[in-house]
Order: C-alpha cells, then sequence, then structure tokens
C-alpha cells in the first residue's frame, strides 16, 4: 500500500457529473493502491442544509452513488461523519490551534457566506478545521480531491504542523492534496466561469447522477454554447466550449488534445449529441445500479453501520493520542 487516503463529500443534495469526475471517479481508482477512508460529511452539510428528511435521504443517495460508481464497502471504509464523534471531538482540539487570520483566507466561507456574513452560521467560518479534523484523525497521507478543496486541504497541512510544534510530538502527518490534472474542475453548463455545484439554484446547470437519458440529452442541449465554427478548447474565450470538451475528455478516458481533433470541425449541435450519448452510456450503468440499492435502504444502512465501526476502530486510538499530547490524559 503507497498510503492512506481520507475524502469526504457532503450530503447536501444528490451527486453531481463535477463530483463524479473530480472525486468519485478517482476513489475508485486509488482503492488498488492505499488503504482508502470515504466519509460522508453530513456534519459538513449541516452548515447549509437544515431539514432533517432532506438530510436523511441524501446520505443514503450518497451512500448508494458512491457504492454505484464503484467505492466497495468491503475493500474501503465507507461511513458517515456524525457516526463517529470522534471527528466533532478532534475538530474542538484544532480550533485551539488555529488561528482566526488562517480562516479568514478561506475564500469558500466568503463564496457561501455571501453578502449577509453576520448572519452565517459559525459553523460554516469552522468548517475547514472540521474538515481538517476528518483528514487527521485517520492519519491520512493523500486526499483526493476537486480543485475548489485545495485551499482546505493546504490549511489541514497547516493546521497538523501547528499541532505538532505546538506539543512537541510528530502525531499528525502533513496530508498531500491529490487533484487529477482532468476534470479537476467541472464548470455549470449555463456559465462556463463558475462551477457546477450542488448549491447553485437552476438543476439545469448540472447533471446529476440520477437523472435519466432524455434529462442528461435535454441539459446538454441546452447548456449554453457560443456561435464560433467548428468547437475548440481555449477556456478564456470560450469557456462554455472548453467545458463541455473537458467533460468528454474525461468521459471517454481521453486526452484534451484528442477531444479537440475529434471535434474541431464539428457543428455545436453535433458536438453535443455525441457528447448526450457518450454521458448516458457512462452513467446509465452507475444510476441503475444506485437505483437498484436506493430500493433497499436498510442494505445501505448495513454497510453504513459496518463502516462507521471500522472508521471508531482507526480513529478512537488517534484522538486518545491527540488527548494524551494536549493533557487531557
Ligand atoms: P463537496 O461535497 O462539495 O464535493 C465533493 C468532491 O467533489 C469535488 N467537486 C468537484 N470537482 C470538480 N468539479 C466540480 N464542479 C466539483 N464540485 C465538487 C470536490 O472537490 C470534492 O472533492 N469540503 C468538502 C467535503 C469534505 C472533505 C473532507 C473532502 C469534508 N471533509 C475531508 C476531503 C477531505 C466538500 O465540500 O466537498
Amino acid at each position: 500500500m503507497k498510503g492512506r487516503i481520507f475524502s469526504g463529500i457532503q450530503p447536501t443534495h444528490g451527486i453531481h457529473l463535477g463530483n463524479y469526475l473530480g472525486a468519485l471517479r478517482n476513489w475508485v481508482r486509488l482503492q488498488d493502491g492505499y488503504e482508502c477512508v470515504f466519509c460522508i460529511v453530513d456534519l459538513h452539510a449541516l452548515t447549509l442544509l437544515r431539514d432533517a428528511g432532506a438530510m436523511r435521504r441524501n446520505v443514503r443517495e450518497v451512500a448508494a452513488a458512491i457504492i454505484a460508481s464503484g467505492v466497495d464497502p468491503e475493500r474501503s471504509t465507507l461511513f458517515v461523519q456524525s457516526h463517529a464523534p470522534e471527528h466533532a471531538q478532534l475538530a474542538w482540539v484544532l480550533q485551539c490551534v488555529t488561528p482566526l487570520g488562517w480562516l479568514n483566507r478561506m475564500t469558500q466561507f466568503k463564496e457561501k457566506a455571501g453578502k449577509n456574513r453576520e448572519n452565517a452560521p459559525a459553523g460554516l467560518y469552522t468548517y475547514p478545521v472540521l474538515q481538517a479534523a476528518d483528514i487527521l484523525l485517520y492519519k491520512a497521507t493523500h486526499v483526493p480531491v476537486g480543485e475548489d478543496q485545495k485551499q482546505h486541504i493546504e490549511l489541514a497541512r497547516d493546521i497538523a504542523g501547528a499541532f505538532n510544534r505546538r506539543f512537541d510530538t510528530d502525531l499528525f502527518p502533513l496530508p498531500e492534496p491529490m487533484i487529477q490534472a482532468e476534470a479537476a474542475r467541472v464548470m455549470s453548463l449555463r456559465d462556463g466561469t463558475r462551477k457546477m455545484s450542488k448549491s447553485d439554484p437552476s438543476d439545469m446547470t448540472r447533471i446529476n447522477l440520477v437523472d435519466d437519458r432524455e434529462t442528461i440529452a435535454q441539459k446538454i442541449r441546452k447548456a449554453k454554447s457560443d456561435s464560433v465554427m467548428g468547437v475548440s478548447y481555449d477556456p478564456a474565450s470560450r469557456p462554455e466550449a472548453s467545458n463541455l470538451l473537458q467533460i468528454y475528455a474525461a468521459l471517454a478516458d481521453m486526452g484534451q488534445g484528442e477531444a479537440v481533433a475529434r471535434f474541431k470541425d464539428a457543428s455545436f449541435a453535433d458536438f453535443k449529441a455525441d457528447l448526450a450519448d457518450l454521458t448516458a452510456a457512462r452513467l446509465g450503468p452507475i444510476t441503475e445500479r444506485m437505483r437498484a440499492l436506493m430500493a433497499e435502504p436498510e442494505r445501505i444502512d448495513a454497510v453504513l453501520a459496518d463502516g462507521a465501526e471500522r472508521a471508531r476502530a482507526s480513529a478512537a486510538p488517534v484522538l486518545a493520542e491527540a488527548y494524551e499530547a494536549v493533557g487531557f490524559r
């Protein structure tokens, strides 16, 4: 084994193509070389989703999507964050070694809090410290994420270093972000300068793993395009065309250059038709497996209960070491 992986995904909504290409698909591949721990981070989701019914539904749906994508819960540990209370416990300890100035620099807080910062929940502000606790609790060496999480992983490194220095220990290894070159940042179908996101109010901006073939085709047909002849990759002047090309290349497992060569003389409409077919062909089998799993919620719950037990067995001794280092034991 080349190291230990930790990664997480929020159950704020279902999973979209950005989550799949930017993160999930890599989780599946990494299972071969690493010991993997994957977490559905409901404590993080609570910063913005405060609807108990939706939380319960989303946790199961996200678990189904992760398993349907190819994460094997026998080989990897798959669990829900709130089932392992050690996460919140370590987060408190880490909050006490994190300077406010570091949190003030976090761009996601600024984006998510928006203009109404005074009313943003305190949890949204300390969110990245809980994320650091997630990673450090398993002494993870590598964290596979999309580009948007890079700043949080760098903060987790800084927090690990601060803890080790303050308490004169080498308890926490400094985790490395692992960002795949292709599709590290999948953009909205309606605005190629914004990332594809679960929190965008319009469902037409994203492709969800639960979308059927017809919905996928319609969303791609209506995706924003431009009037330049042929399809080319130029994110600065053609952000939408470039995004769709990047999605095509990632789904087809080909280099960007190869995708560009294939469509350089194609009309936008023909390119979109090919992209819709490819997307439906790639996601179709995952969606089918996911639906079958969601029809058996008890099975999902059993997998998650087993995962929580295994997660806690690794997390508890590390929390005990951290408690020991700060003088609680
Ligand atoms: P979340 O739930 O927003 O996203 C889950 C994963 O999907 C990636 N991603 C994308 N990749 C490419 N293009 C996009 N448009 C796109 N949108 C999302 C994210 O980078 C992420 O890898 N804070 C994290 C969850 C988290 C976590 C952790 C991650 C909590 N604790 C510990 C790693 C380690 C988040 O909000 O991800």
